[in-house]
């Protein structure tokens, strides 16, 4: 049996088989042109994913990029072709057990159609969690709380020794900080960024983002916007902090002292600090070395964890059915 970890986000896709490498690509999809005339009854049009779909998107006009998230919400069709370029890409042959994440307050009926749909589409087992359940994991904690900002959304979780207990998906995420600081940038310098730029100008040292303006050349670094940004980022923060605060009120102390913070928003400069701060009473804030795949890479060792013990209670049925089986011969 081969194990594979799956994290398909709103912004990216990450994938492992091994638990410590990781791909990543854009979760993005194009469907190519329909065909004027088919004459080998190709019917099928072409479909590009990943990096492919981002340079296609740039080079080609009239095509459609699709997000397949969007909000939380998903795109069955284009949702799988994601979730087929990750397998593919990581060349994992014969029997195969998948783990994968959905937002926390994805609709059961949802879920289990995504299982299903995934079953077909990848010839696999699936085994699907609540997207932050994957960075517990990895953690190794089992009772506490998730938080994972990502671009689209925020998923929160709260375990009790590896059981769910409650949870939410807020519709916050790094989305809101980018369209905030590009908001700012625009009526400041005049100029458009794009999320990845942002993303630079925010953790890269010197970096700089130029364009050219009305013959003028306009250039932002980080200290022009920073305290616009810490402000921004400050009260974003403030406001994911109130709903997890609603979502804990009445908790054990026990069961929130581990507190784990995940997603490409952890990344972001002050965030970790901001939550340290509001978070001081109650419990640690802990944040994975990575925390962009860490769900890819805790879902991978849930896999395992699930597919050995299932192997093992097989191994358990047969042994029983041979004693059986013997028990009635010596009768
Ligand atoms: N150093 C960084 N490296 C990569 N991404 C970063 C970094 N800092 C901030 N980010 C932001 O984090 C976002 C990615 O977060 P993540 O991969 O967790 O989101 P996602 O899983 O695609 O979205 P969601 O979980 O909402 O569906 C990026 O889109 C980027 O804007
Ligand atoms: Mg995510």
């Amino acid at each position: 049996m081969r194990y594979v970890g799956l994290d398909i986000g709103t912004n990216y896709t990450k994938a492992t088989a091994n638990g410590t490498d990781v791909i990543i690509f854009p979760s993005l999809v194009v469907y190519g042109e329909e065909k004027e005339w088919s004459l080998k009854g190709e019917e099928e049009r072409k479909v590009y994913v990943g990096e492919e779909a981002a340079y296609m998107a740039q080079s080609m006009e009239n095509v459609e990029i699709l997000r397949p998230l969007h909000e939380g919400r998903l795109m069955h069709r284009s949702y799988m072709e994601l979730a087929r370029h990750g397998i593919s890409s990581l060349n994992v042959e014969g029997e195969r057990l998948i783990a994968t994440g959905l937002p926390v307050k994805s609709s059961k009926k949802e879920r289990a159609e995504i299982v299903n749909e995934l079953k077909q589409v990848l010839n696999s087992d699936i085994l699907l969690l609540p997207q932050p359940v994957g960075s517990m994991a990895y953690m190794k904690t089992s009772t506490g709380v998730c938080i994972d900002i990502g671009f689209g959304t925020t998923d929160v979780v709260v375990l009790a020794d590896m059981e769910y207990l409650k949870g939410d998906t807020l519709l916050v995420g790094v989305d809101k900080i980018y369209e905030n600081l590009e908001m700012i940038i625009r009526n400041e310098f005049g100029i458009t960024i794009t999320p990845e730029e942002m993303v630079r100008l925010l953790s890269e040292e010197g970096y700089e983002v130029g364009r050219v303006r009305g013959g003028k050349k306009i250039s932002v670094k980080m200290e022009d916007i920073s305290q616009s940004y810490n402000e921004m980022m400050k009260s974003w923060v403030e406001r994911v902090v109130n709903r997890v605060n609603l979502l804990l009120e009445g908790l054990s102390i026990s069961l929130v002292e581990n507190i784990i913070l995940t997603g490409g928003g952890a990344k972001l400069p002050g965030v970790q600090d901001e939550f340290k701060e509001h978070f001081r009473d109650i419990g640690d804030i802990k944040v994975p070395d990575d925390p962009v795949t860490a769900n890819a890479k805790g879902f991978y060792s849930l896999a395992r964890i699930y597919g050995k013990h299932e192997e093992g209670l097989e191994e358990k049925e047969k042994e029983e059915k041979v004693t059986e089986k013997r028990g009635r011969r010596k009768k």
